[in-house]
């Protein structure tokens, strides 16, 4: 099965390699198509989207919400293909739309992690040939509905937030004296730990965060005010927010 890309950015990229190269790519993205294919054996870049489609059995949609419906309403598609969608926010129904032809199309959400084959990534509907794909990459998480794919979608989305609180607080210790070096070592290797303490344990996030707050201690005192301030009302109202957004 022959796979291409229409868009190489960030995700394409990881995808190539964890999968170790054999794709066709798109020429736009040229330095990181350039890139992929002096690094990794097999990878060729077409001279157009449409070469794309017309070289591969499976053509993945790596482009920008706000691109995708241009692009993809100018391609051709042959019957036999297979479009697999890592466009946010755009149901498989809309997709096949703008391709005017009755292929299966099955959205992933692939993470950077793909590019360690460490990572899981939700697929929907279910697909042997997809999911065989994202398990070379990790392991793929078959979802059982649309709902359970959007939601994950959501869950995914605090990627940003993460670095963006690791910021706030960096700042906030190198306005009061910390060198920037040791806020950010200091700071990500906390985060790290934290990671795998909880990826790890087979405790809930309640009861983890009890064990790490001594009752009346510093860290219960943090999360106390950051919900008091409105933190988590902020953050449950970011989610809904982006929950709308991804049921497209
Ligand atoms: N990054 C993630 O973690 C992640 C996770 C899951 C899903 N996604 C989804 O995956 C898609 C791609 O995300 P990304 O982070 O890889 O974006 P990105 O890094 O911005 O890459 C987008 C690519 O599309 C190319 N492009 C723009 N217009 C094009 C056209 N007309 N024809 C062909 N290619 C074109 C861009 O080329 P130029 O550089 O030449 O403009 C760029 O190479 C998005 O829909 C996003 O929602 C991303």
């Amino acid at each position: 099965m022959r796979l291409g890309f229409i868009g190489t950015g960030n995700i394409t990229a990881a995808m190539v390699e964890g999968l170790g190269g054999g794709v066709v790519l798109s020429p736009r993205g040229a330095a990181m198509a350039a890139d992929l294919a002096r690094r990794f054996p097999g990878v060729t870049v077409a001279e157009s989207n449409q070469a794309v489609v017309e070289q591969c059995d499976m053509v993945v949609l790596a482009i920008r919400p706000q691109v995708a419906e241009e692009v993809v309403r100018g391609l051709r598609f042959r019957a036999g293909q297979k479009v697999l969608s890592l466009v946010a926010a755009t149901p498989v129904e809309v997709i096949r739309g703008w391709i005017g032809l009755d292929l299966p199309v099955i959205r992933a959400i692939p993470l950077p992690f793909v590019a360690d084959r460490r990572r899981v990534t939700p697929i929907i509907p279910p697909d042997p040939e997809v999911a065989a794909l994202f398990d070379r990459l990790g392991q793929a998480v078959e979802c059982r509905t649309q709902e359970e794919f959007d939601l994950l979608a959501v869950g995914s989305a605090l990627m940003g937030s993460y670095f963006g609180l690791l910021e706030v607080a960096q700042d906030w210790l190198v306005e009061r004296g910390l060198p920037e070096a040791a806020a950010k070592d200091y700071m990500a290797g906390l985060f790290a730990n934290l990671g795998r303490e909880a990826e790890g344990s087979g405790k809930s996030f309640g009861a983890l965060r009890d064990e790490y707050s001594t009752h009346g201690g510093l860290n219960e005192q943090v999360f106390r005010v950051f919900g008091e301030e409105g933190g988590v009302a902020a953050l449950r109202g970011a989610l809904g927010q982006v929950l709308e957004r991804v049921r497209g």
